[in-house]
């Protein structure tokens, strides 16, 4: 009796897959059959529309990869906006601020003047800060979006550093902070865009010194690297130091933490030290300090400078 049932379920179960599978490819093959002139359809028909079907798959996956570049590049898009979103916030800082305050110091003085009295003096000054403010920024960003063609001349880099260092010196008293520069006498000569290369360590002081509380310590030194074909700059602060997870994103253009900050400083700097054949790179402990290193070579390799 078993063996009866047994023959059943096997008899049930093969009609049923017959039904499943075989039925709708008899199915196929009876509209191909149809649809063909001749009314039967050979292998190399099937092989045909095998070959058919591989382009029309291909032809979909190239579709997809159309829409996965079309994806990346309104990507590539979004992240624009949202760095000129950036931008816009750092722009309403630096240059609408200062305008605003201008206009209403210059609305103060046609009043003054209406009533037949002289400019005063302190809102003149306090104009011409707040329009230097707003033209900084400016140049600074026109700096970044259409960097300047070196101008290559020898630049005695151990004098321009001194320089450099000077401009610092008033804001190191005013805050009580040790700003140290350790210069040998005699660097290598560069040859190099002297007023770019000031900007670029200006940038990397100006960091240091926002960075640095009061009673703080602020160092600028410099070496011959790796021997006398090249230089090695570093500038270093015992001030907040920089977390981890923003050590990656402080040299993107427009990356801030501070308050009316660009973020523009540190991409300048890259792109200045680049220009030249040099590299920056940045270590930092968090609430200890922060170490810049420029890299620059006496000469530019002619392979990478820009054409
Ligand atoms: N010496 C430093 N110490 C601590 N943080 C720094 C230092 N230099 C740069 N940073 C960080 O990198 C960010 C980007 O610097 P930068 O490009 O010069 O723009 P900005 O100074 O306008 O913020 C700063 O906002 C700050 O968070
Ligand atoms: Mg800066």
């Amino acid at each position: 009796v078993i063996a009866i049932v047994w023959l059943g379920l096997l008899i049930v179960m093969s009609w049923l897959k017959a039904l499943v599978i075989a039925r709708p490819l008899e199915q196929i093959q009876e509209s191909l059959q149809a649809a063909t002139p001749g009314g039967k359809v050979s292998k190399y028909d099937l092989e045909a529309m095998a070959a058919e079907l591989q382009a029309t798959i291909l032809q979909l996956l190239r579709k997809e990869q159309e829409h996965e570049n079309a994806l990346a590049s309104s990507m590539a898009r979004a992240e624009q906006l949202a760095c000129l979103g950036e931008m816009a916030a750092g722009l309403t800082h630096e240059i609408k601020n200062p305008l605003a305050a201008v206009m209403a110091a210059l609305e103060t003085l046609v009043q003054d003047a209406k009533r037949g009295e002289a400019p005063q003096p302190e809102i003149l000054a306090q104009m011409l800060r707040e329009l230097q403010r707003a033209h900084k920024t400016l140049d600074r960003l026109l700096t970044l979006a259409r960097p300047a063609k070196p101008q290559r001349v020898k630049v005695d880099l151990a004098k321009l550093l001194r320089e450099m260092a000077t401009l610092f010196e008033p804001r190191a008293r005013r805050r009580n902070i040790t700003f140290e520069v350790r210069i040998p006498r005699a660097l290598p000569t560069l040859e190099a865009d002297p007023d770019l290369l000031s900007q670029l360590f200006i940038n990397l002081v100006t960091n240091a010194f926002q960075a640095t509380p009061p009673n703080g310590a602020i160092m600028v030194s410099a070496t011959p690297f790796p021997q006398n074909d090249g230089v090695a700059v570093m500038v270093s602060d015992n001030g907040c130091g920089i977390p981890k997870e923003n050590l990656p994103r402080v040299f993107e253009p427009f990356f801030t933490t501070k308050e009316g900050g660009t973020g523009l400083g540190l991409a300048i700097a890259q792109q200045i030290a680049s220009q030249h054949g040099g590299t920056i790179r940045i270590d930092s402990q968090p609430g200890q300090g922060t170490q810049v290193l420029v890299l620059l070579p006496v000469q530019v390799q002619r392979t990478t400078e820009e054409p």
